[in-house]
């Protein structure tokens, strides 16, 4: 790591997590009404972990991602609730202060790399100006040479030639490879990666991974991995948090939420591992879909569709409790509650 980042490491104190969301909520004002989005959320990031967040389409994974970055998108906004970065409130800062933040303590990988990516100046170029935006005192011939360091970092063979060339001249794979080392120019804690190997193959899926997964361990940066292919969470993830309907459902250790999920819709999410990672539009075990935005069932989301429901589902919203191994938010889990 590089002598600027000091700072940051001050700031690595092993008992405070990287990132602590407590109690998170998004609500778009839509017609005088305030539609609630992503409702009490809370989770934590250690150094070196890798939180995978999974859930069907629109489970609020990347609202959440969206609003630890600071990039939610008007009229989005969070209503209530604190994030912390490495123990220092971040959510109420300044737009200017966010920015700042943004790219720096937090990096970004999105699903489509040229999105990340400038089609008219070469790789090297893009990296050494960000190098250069977070640290503006190194000398340009350091820019470089870090740039250098950050392509081999990442897997790019020959960095010296690559240097010089444009997005268009590499693969999807190596583009996406290119985000990494821009995503780290600014020695993050955190990075937000959300659904990064989605346009990828599978072959080079696996490689991206395994990427993500060294610079975790190596790094002690904490990944927040948001994607919903189970199959990915399974290899990669130490931690997993499942959502449904905006609301967090279920937390734990990877082997746990795998092999021994609690909440019904974990259940039904790991019943649905379809083989060689392709996304599942629907459940198979479970039928119907995700509910609409500004159209949640009342009580437990997930009531309609849960083949445990009682009446109790219908009007009660079950909170997050510790479940075994796990935490969930189910009253099939709670003191034996009658249903
Ligand atoms: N700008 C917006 N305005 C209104 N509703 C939005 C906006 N962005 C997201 N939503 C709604 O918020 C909910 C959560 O969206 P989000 O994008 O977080 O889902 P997701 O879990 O990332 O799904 P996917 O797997 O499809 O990416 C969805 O119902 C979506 O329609
Ligand atoms: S609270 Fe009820 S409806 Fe919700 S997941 Fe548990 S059993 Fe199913
Ligand atoms: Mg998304």
């Amino acid at each position: 790591m590089i002598n600027g980042n000091a700072a940051a490491a001050e700031r690595r104190e092993p008992s405070v997590p990287v990132l602590d969301v407590r109690d998170l909520r998004i609500e778009f004002p839509i017609r005088e009404k305030a539609l609630v989005a992503i409702d009490g959320v809370s989770f934590s990031i250690g150094h070196g972990e890798i939180l995978g967040v999974v859930g069907e389409s629109g489970a609020g994974k990347s609202l959440t991602g969206s609003a630890l970055i600071g990039l939610l998108q008007a009229p989005g906004h969070i209503a209530a609730g604190t994030i912390h970065l490495s123990g220092q409130r971040i959510d109420n800062l300044p737009e200017t202060e966010q920015r700042r933040l943004r790219g720096k303590r937090i990096g970004a990988i999105f699903q489509d790399p040229l999105t990340s990516l400038d089609p008219l100046f070469t790789v090297g170029r893009q990296l050494t100006e960000t190098i250069h935006t977070h640290f503006p005192s190194m000398s340009r011939a350091d820019a470089k040479g870090r740039a250098m360091q950050l392509l081999a970092e990442v897997g790019i063979a020959d960095p010296a030639t690559r240097f010089d060339q444009y997005p268009h001249q590499f693969s999807g794979g190596m583009r996406q490879r290119i985000v990494i080392a821009l995503a780290l120019a600014g020695e993050p804690e955190l990075i937000i990666a959300d659904e990064p190997t989605t346009a990828l193959d599978v072959s080079i899926q696996a490689q991206i991974l395994a990427l993500l997964k060294r610079l975790a361990r190596t790094r002690d940066t904490a990944i927040m991995l948001v994607t919903h292919d189970m199959g990915v969470i399974a290899e990669v993830a130490d931690r997993v948090a499942v959502m449904y309907a905006g609301r967090l459902v279920e937390i734990g250790p990877v082997e746990d939420i795998v092999r021994r999920p609690n909440h019904p819709y974990t259940v039904g999410l790991m019943a649905s591992i379809p083989p060689l990672h392709r996304q599942p539009e629907r459940l198979a075990q479970i039928s119907g879909s995700m509910p609409r935005l500004g159209s949640w069932p009342t009580g437990c989301s997930f009531h309609p569709r849960c083949p445990h429901a009682g009446p109790r589902c219908e009007v009660s919203t079950p909170l997050l409790m510790p479940a075994g191994a796990t935490a969930a938010a189910c009253f099939l889990h709670q003191g034996g509650t009658a249903l």
